[in-house]
This record gives structure tokens, C-alpha cells and sequence, in this order.
């Protein structure tokens, strides 16, 4: 697919990875940008509003009746960007319920989910276009102490397989970007090397004019399959580790 002269929506498009996504969408030539995000008016949004070739929408990813009415009241989108992402930043069995599981599987996956099914139709009606998700490397490889987060991403990686399947008679691309550790608000707490969001940009939009179903985005998530294709179980072993250690420090 072609990004050129493209016209694409992002979701989760005020900062981090969603907001380079416009950025480099905009730089490779893109015609036109929805922006989609919680709230539109915030004062820390990380792109230029005043932009014309972007239009900000209001956009929860968990409300699917919105997302029907965003779809609805678009027509021109070529190239969906299934970007918004939530951590809870807890374990499955610290949670105090399964409040933060279902809100992770909400975003994560029906998200996506949802955004898909109201978008492929104009997707195929405009020359196919394609649907970009940004997982992670918790889509490949469990990681106990992120609780529900491995799972929704897990569930989304496999939803993106489908889709492709599914979407492929129309010639909708659908590419899976497993990101390792980027340096967004979402990763503030993790420590060591992380790599820019614009990295993880490019690297989409590499994937999609090459139509590379899936691609690992930086060095971590690199790193991470290979670790995983050496020796899976002893990866599992290591993150049981990492658990045993955190419980330890820090005394739950
Ligand atoms: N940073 C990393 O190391 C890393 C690693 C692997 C995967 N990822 C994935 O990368 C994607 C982007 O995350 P990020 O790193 O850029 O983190 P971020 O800066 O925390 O951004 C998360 C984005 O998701 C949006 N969002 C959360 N819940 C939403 C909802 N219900 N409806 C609409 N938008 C919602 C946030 O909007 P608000 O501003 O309104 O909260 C924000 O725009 C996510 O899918 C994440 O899982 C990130």
C-alpha cells in the first residue's frame, strides 16, 4: 500500500506512539489525518492541532456505539492504526478484582476489534487500505508481572491473523508491530534502553508498503523472540523469577 497521498486514522493520537504515528504518517506524505483520542482539547496534546491535515476526533476505543458513529461519519479512511493501549500496572491475582483485566481487554482487544469492523468496509470500498495493530512483545511471549496486559495483546495479535485472513478477498493488508520498550508514558517506569516512538512509526509504515505481516519494531522486541526461539521455557522460568524478586522488594 501506498502511504502517499493516503488517508488514515489513528487511535490514542495525542501522545507517545499514536501521536508519532501522525507525525510520520504526515512526513511520508499521508493527504489527510483523523487524530482520534480521548480528549481532543487537552493542553499536552504532542500534535500540532492547527495542522490542516489533521482533523482530531473525540474517541473512546471501548465505545463501540462511537466507533460506529465515527466510521459512519467518515468514508475516506485507507489506513486504520489500532494504536491506543492501556496497562493497569497490577497482576492478575494482585487486582483487587477483575476490574483491570476487563478494561485492558476492552482497549487492548475489543478495541481493535470493534475499529476493524466499522472500518473495513470503507477500507475495502477505497482500494483496501490496510489496519496496522500496535501490540507488543507481551503479545508473544507471557509476562506475569503486566496481569492482563499479555493476555489482550495476545488475544489481538491472533485477532490480526484472523483478520487478514478474513479481510484478504477485499485486499486489506493487516500487519501485527510487536514493540519492546519505547519511551512513553506507558513505559515510564521501565528501566534500560528505550527506543523513540518515531522508531516504532517507521517501522509500521515500513511493514505497510512492503506488506510485511509482522514486524518487531525495535531492539527489545527483537531481542525477545530470539530469547523466545532459543529456549521458551527457560524465558518462562526467568519472568517467574522476575516475580518472585518484585514480591520480594517490594513486600506483596
Ligand atoms: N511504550 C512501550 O514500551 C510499549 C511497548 C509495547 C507496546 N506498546 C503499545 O503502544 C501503544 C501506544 O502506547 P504508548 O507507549 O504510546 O503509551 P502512552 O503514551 O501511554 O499512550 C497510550 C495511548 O492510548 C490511549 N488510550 C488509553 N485508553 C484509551 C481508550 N479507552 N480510548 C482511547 N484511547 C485510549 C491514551 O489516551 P489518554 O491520553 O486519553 O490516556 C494514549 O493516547 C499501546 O497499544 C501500547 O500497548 C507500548
Amino acid at each position: 500500500m501506498n502511504i502517499e497521498n493516503c488517508t488514515a486514522l489513528v487511535t490514542g493520537a495525542n501522545r507517545g506512539i499514536g501521536a508519532a504515528f501522525v507525525v510520520a504518517l504526515l512526513e511520508a506524505g499521508a493527504k489527510h489525518v483523523y487524530a482520534a483520542c480521548r480528549d481532543p482539547k487537552a493542553d499536552d496534546l504532542e500534535i500540532d492541532a492547527n495542522d490542516e491535515r489533521i482533523t482530531l476526533c473525540t474517541l473512546d476505543v471501548t465505545d463501540e456505539s462511537a466507533i460506529g458513529e465515527l466510521a459512519a461519519s467518515l468514508g475516506d479512511v485507507q489506513l486504520l492504526v489500532n494504536n491506543a493501549g492501556y496497562f493497569a500496572g497490577t497482576t492478575l491475582l494482585q487486582a483487587p478484582d477483575g476490574q483491570a483485566a476487563r478494561q485492558e481487554m476492552d482497549v487492548n482487544y475489543f478495541g481493535p476489534l470493534f475499529l476493524s469492523r466499522a472500518f473495513a468496509p470503507q477500507l475495502g470500498a477505497n482500494g483496501g487500505g490496510a489496519i496496522v495493530n500496535v501490540l507488543s512483545a507481551a503479545a508473544i511471549v507471557p509476562v506475569p508481572n503486566m496481569g492482563g496486559y499479555s493476555p489482550s495483546k495476545f488475544a489481538a495479535r491472533a485477532m490480526g491473523v484472523s483478520l487478514r485472513a478474513e479481510l484478504g478477498e477485499q485486499g486489506t493488508q493487516v500487519h501485527n508491530l510487536i514493540v519492546g520498550s519505547i519511551d512513553t508514558r506507558m513505559a515510564s517506569h521501565v528501566e534500560g534502553k528505550k527506543e523513540s516512538p518515531a522508531t516504532v512509526a517507521r517501522a509500521g509504515l515500513r511493514a505497510v508498503r512492503k506488506n510485511i505481516p509482522e514486524v518487531d519494531t525495535d531492539d527489545f522486541a527483537v531481542a525477545v523472540r530470539a530469547a523466545q526461539a532459543r529456549d521458551p521455557g527457560l524465558q518462562e522460568r526467568q519472568m517467574a523469577a522476575m516475580l518472585k524478586m518484585e514480591s520480594l522488594n517490594t513486600g506483596r
